[in-house]
């Protein structure tokens, strides 16, 4: 199946980039250390859905900061299928009531590491399976 690789030098830290991959698209932000300390606030028992729904690590993972990321020392990334999982509609970034992404069809909001926290989508966003081919280069599928 295809992959792609995106060129991710020119994001600085708050800045975000939409690929289209698999004819979906997929969001990549490299996060601020803001919203990644807000993230890493939340505790699980506040996660509507606690599963890290990550393709590149344990399908039973839970949905930590870390595990919902780019990982270790990587964690200010975050990339994630541009697809709401309620009905499937693009959400908006820098959105809702959590700072990371609303969806405008029937509100849903996801925080800053795409875990739905309030509304009618019933997971997080789905992290597909990507990696770092250097240090600026991202190969998703
Ligand atoms: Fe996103 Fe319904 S499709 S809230």
């Amino acid at each position: 199946l295809a992959s792609i690789e995106v060129d991710v030098s020119a994001l600085e830290p708050g800045m975000s980039l939409t690929v289209k991959w698999r004819g979906k698209p997929v969001f990549i932000r490299n996060r601020t250390d803001k919203e990644v300390e807000e993230a890493k606030q939340v505790a699980l028992t506040d996660l509507k859905d606690p599963v890290a729904r990550n393709a590149n690590i344990d399908p039973t993972a839970e949905a930590t900061d870390i595990a919902r990321s780019a990982g270790d020392g990587k964690e200010n990334w975050i990339v994630m299928i541009g697809s709401c999982t309620h009905l499937g509609c693009v959400p908006l970034g820098q959105a809702g009531d959590f700072g990371g992404w609303f969806c405008p069809c029937h509100g849903s909001h996801y925080d800053t590491a795409g875990r739905i926290r309030k509304g009618p989508a019933p997971q997080n966003l789905a992290v597909p399976t990507f990696a770092f081919v250097s240090d600026s280069v991202i190969k998703i599928g």
